[in-house]
């Protein structure tokens, strides 16, 4: 059986290695509306509904899977939409030195992967060093977004936070019951939630630098 091309999806998909330097918003999106980052993008259901939502705001997906890259930028693709693009690599790195200073409006980290085991728990990807990368890129009045279902990771996340200072005070979103399947904030939400589990949220902007 003859094998199917890949799907070309540039410039909804692209890695690092498609980037030389720093990325550039202008050639990225073909305009100087405020971007928004999102950390571990997974399938991509919150880049696609805030894109939608918010035709007036860029969104940059970072996923370190290509394969769940590529799942999201196919529905990205598929609507065509110019406001939404993934870039496969390592959210701190991509974060700490390949976003300019002062860019972004709004970092979201939805449903980490928590790394359970001890001896993983370095490859946690919100640690010090992502915080550090993340203060970096939001511009003052920006704001950083998370959520996840682990009690102890969300304790990690907050605890960081607050020992730096450079945050204003931790807001707990609003919940909202979702209507339907597509209409949750991401495809953890929804996985999490249907096994009736709490999601722990919080959003702090970012102080004077
Ligand atoms: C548990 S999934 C959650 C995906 C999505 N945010 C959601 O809520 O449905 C975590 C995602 O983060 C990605 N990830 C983990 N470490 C990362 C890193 N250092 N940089 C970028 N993405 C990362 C994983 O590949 C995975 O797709």
């Amino acid at each position: 059986m003859a094998l199917q091309p890949r799907l070309d999806l540039r410039p909804y998909f692209q890695t690092l290695d498609d980037i030389d330097g720093p990325l550039n918003w202008e050639s990225l999106f073909a305009n100087d509306n405020p971007v928004e980052v999102e950390v571990g993008a997974g399938r991509g259901l919150f880049l696609v509904n805030a894109g939608l939502s918010n035709p007036e705001t860029n969104y940059l997906g970072i996923e370190l899977s290509y394969k769940e890259g590529r799942r999201a930028a196919r529905r990205i693709h598929k609507r065509q939409m110019p406001n939404v693009r993934v870039l496969g690599g390592d959210a701190k790195l991509i974060v700490g030195e390949r976003i300019p200073v002062n860019s972004v409006s709004a970092v979201h980290v939805y449903f980490p992967d928590p790394w359970w085991k001890r001896r993983h728990k370095k490859r946690r990807v919100f640690d010090d060093v992502l915080l550090q990368g993340i203060r970096r890129i939001l511009i003052v009045g920006g704001n950083l977004h998370v959520w996840t279902d682990v009690e102890e990771y969300f304790q990690v996340m907050t605890d960081l936070v607050r020992e730096t200072s450079w945050f204003g005070p931790q807001i707990t979103p609003a919940e909202r019951a979702a209507e339907h399947d597509l209409d949750y904030h991401t495809s953890f939400e929804r996985k999490k939630r249907k096994l009736g589990l709490p999601i722990y949220r919080a959003m702090w902007s970012m102080l004077e630098k």
